[in-house]
């Protein structure tokens, strides 16, 4: 059977990190290419561990290098969460590989032009180099199956009160993109904060003993004091992880069309995600958003993949 086909976009990242480990996991998972964007951390980390990543996850998938930097304005990074280096200070085995010379958004385009719409592009940061490249390759949203993007919410931000991390980071990148005509399935706060993993599964994630199960177990369970006390969750919530899971196992979610758009003015709220998705008002639908897991299962499903690694 042919292997379902995937592009990573990713800002790594200690979710972006366990995304990645989930996607070299799945037997039915073919990873064309990972991009690195500048996000959770300044661009040469992203790219650095995006490129550990690669060999850590047994994929050694080509790495491009995007933008370093969004559309407008300057950088927001989140060291708070990941740490200086964006691992919260882990550090991942010795590896030979180096970003091919491809910019991130001709290669992307370069692999779906190679298997028209049968790849699915995962974007886990800021949506810079996906805007770029939509910009660039007018044909490209239409060429990709389907674009999975971890991102907004309709509730409470939480880079700021108004807005997520990776819409906030570039708010004018994501507003290009959600007025694309890709195929769009976005997975919000709504659904990333109910996608947690408990300190239980975290042990019996660590007790698989490989080191892409330990390593998972150990950056993800760094942070699960700071979702209790910030959350009331009693685990990890899990973001990539969530949208990457959407795109490997989409029936554990749950998810409705909608219209939705991403706010570049405002004082207060830039960057947010505007949608229609719980409201009265009702717009014509131009994306799917994911708003409820499996959390159980969700769990299941993690512990089950992590299992590939020896
Ligand atoms: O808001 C969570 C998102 O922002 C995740 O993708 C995390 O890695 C950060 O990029
Ligand atoms: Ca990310």
């Amino acid at each position: 059977m042919d292997k379902n086909l995937f592009f990573i976009d990713c800002d790594p990242g200690i979710d972006d990190a366990a995304a990645i480990l989930l996607a070299g996991a799945d037997p039915d998972a073919e990873v064309l290419g990972i991009s690195a964007v500048a996000g959770n951390v300044p661009f040469r980390h992203t790219l650095a561990n995006a490129l550990s990543l690669s060999a850590f996850a047994e994929l050694n998938a080509p790495v491009y290098a995007g933008a370093d930097r969004p559309l407008r304005g300057e950088p927001l990074t989140a060291e708070f969460v990941h740490g200086a280096n964006g691992l919260r200070g882990h550090t991942l085995p010795e590896h030979s590989l180096t970003a091919d010379p491809t910019p991130a958004w001709d290669a992307l385009y370069a692999a779906a032009k190679a298997h028209p719409h049968k790849v699915t592009l995962v974007a886990l940061g800021p949506l810079t180099n996906v805007a770029i490249a939509f910009s660039k390759w007018r044909d490209l949203p239409t060429l990709l199956k389907k674009v999975v993007i971890m991102g907004g919410a309709t509730h409470t931000g939480n880079i700021t009160p108004a807005a997520e991390f990776n819409f906030a980071a570039d708010p004018e990148a994501a507003e290009m993109v959600l007025r694309s005509s890709a195929d769009l399935h976005i997975c919000p706060l709504d659904v990333t904060e109910r996608s947690y993993i408990s300190k239980e599964e975290l042990a019996q994630l660590d007790s698989q003993g490989s080191p892409q199960a330990r390593f998972f177990a150990a950056v993800m369970g760094d942070s699960v004091d700071h979702y209790k006390d910030d959350y009331g969750v009693e685990g990890a919530i899990l973001h990539d992880p969530s949208a990457m899971l959407y795109a490997l196992r989409p029936a554990l979610f749950t998810a409705k069309r909608c219209w939705g758009a991403v706010e570049t003015e405002g004082v207060y709220s830039r960057g947010r995600l505007v949608t229609d998705a719980f409201s009265d008002a009702s717009e014509n639908p131009t994306c799917t958003l994911v708003y409820d897991v499996d959390r159980p299962a969700f769990a299941a499903a993690i512990l089950e993949l992590m299992q590939a690694y020896q």
